[in-house]
């Protein structure tokens, strides 16, 4: 039996016994690989129940997450559960559960789904041309990321032997294309996406969500990224709303990012990082409007430019956990990715997308109409979508016929 599918079956191992989570048991190993799927449903139904029993966790939370980690389920809450949501954020909602188990639970989740493979690194695809591709196709308004992250990205991986682990910071505003990139990255790395092994997304108000926990979690995310390393030739990490990351976890992921010195570990510098966080948003945002006010087209917009500014954004000591831990003094980062904000007619492209995805018609007037529907900033220009296309695949339910 593989390390992969060992470890797996470990994990959900302890959870039974740990949590005695549901009767079905172990199944024979022998029919894992069939039986696997149906099976794994059954652990993550009673995981849930288990969960719910413990803290009454509603049904949103679940899609929450669901919606969060794999873009399903999203549909239905967005708008009728904003108001639910935000007192859930306000009352600390996030999980009642602590302690030890808290993220072994979810990585025996993820991996209850993923399907658990001999050696941990054969679902590794790198399709770079495919990620190009897609990236050129799907991601609007956004020359600089596109070129720097292919970039960044093959000359990692063509390296025989990196130096340390790639660490790419993206920034912007909301609904400017972290995620999404985030998930394409995943998904031309990982046959299964970012349901792989190999692949680990951490949220922070969701995984991190009490600053009194701090030290347990600390040692459990270090758990989680040693052990993700030893059993993927190459990792990937993502940390979204890094700007909620407390600085004293960043510090202690640190090591793991480091050059490389420490002969005796396991080899991190395989890995990629991903932090995604809207600081630094504003500045991108203003350099955005300035090109803009001085008609000059945001493609001239260079990476030197912005990314300086940005630097110097986000050294300041203000409540920035990025500031306040050591990632950039000791140059951690390989590269800060600025989003730019979007404007009209990339609202309209994304709009286009949504229509394409679901297979289903669409006309220019539709896509006018989607794109009237986000709020434009600032007051005077009405430049920049303050949402850019976020939930824009969602609104198009209303233009349906
Ligand atoms: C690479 O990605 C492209 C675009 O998504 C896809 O069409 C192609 O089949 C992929 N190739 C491999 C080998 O997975």
């Amino acid at each position: 039996m593989g390390l992969g599918l060992s470890s797996c079956l470990l994990l959900l191992l302890l959870l039974g016994v740990s949590g005695d989570l549901g009767s079905q048991g172990t199944p024979p190993e022998g029919t894992w690989e069939e039986e696997g799927e149906l099976w794994s449903r059954a652990r993550f139904e009673a995981v849930k129940k288990h969960l719910g029993a413990v803290g009454a966790l509603s049904k949103q939370y679940w899609q929450y997450l669901a919606c969060k980690v794999w873009q399903e389920g999203c549909e239905e809450e967005e708008e009728e559960n904003k108001e639910e949501e935000e007192s859930h954020r306000r009352s600390g909602w996030s999980l009642p559960l602590v302690g030890q188990d808290y993220l072994e639970l979810f990585s025996a989740w993820y991996c209850s789904f993923g399907k658990c493979c001999k050696t941990g690194d054969c679902q590794i695809i790198n399709n770079i041309t495919g990620l190009e591709a897609d990236l050129n196709r799907q991601l609007h308004g956004q020359h600089l990321a596109k070129e720097v992250i292919v970039h960044a990205v093959q000359e990692f991986l063509q390296n025989p032997r990196p130096d340390k682990a790639l660490v790419l910071s993206f920034h912007g505003w909301s609904g400017t294309g972290k995620n999404f990139v985030a998930r394409m990255l995943a998904s031309h790395l990982y046959q299964d996406g970012l349901k792989s092994k190999c692949v680990r997304l951490f949220i922070s108000l969701f995984h991190f969500p009490h600053h009194k926990y701090m030290d347990s979690y600390k040692a459990q995310l270090k758990k989680q990224i040693s052990e993700t390393v030893q059993l993927c030739k190459q990792s990937l990490f993502i940390f979204d709303e890094a700007e909620k990351l407390h600085f004293s976890l960043l510090d202690a992921i640190k090591p793991f990012m480091a050059r490389y010195d420490n002969k005796d570990q396991a080899d991190y510098r395989r890995s990629i990082f991903l932090f995604l966080s809207n600081l630094g948003g504003n500045i991108i945002n203003e350099v955005a409007l300035d090109f803009w006010r001085a008609g000059r087209v945001r493609e001239e917009i260079s990476m030197e430019f912005l990314e300086q500014q940005l630097r110097a954004e986000l050294q300041e000591p203000a409540e920035n956990s990025y500031a306040r831990s050591h990632l950039l003094e000791e140059n951690l980062v390989d590269v800060f990715v600025p989003f730019l904000p979007l404007e009209y007619h990339h609202v309209k492209l994304c709009a286009r997308d949504a229509f394409l995805a679901r297979g289903l018609p669409y006309t220019e007037e539709a896509l006018h109409e989607v794109a009237r529907l986000m709020v434009f900033v600032p007051k005077e220009e009405k430049l920049f979508s303050a949402q850019g296309c976020k939930s824009v695949s969602q609104r198009i339910n209303y233009f349906l016929p």
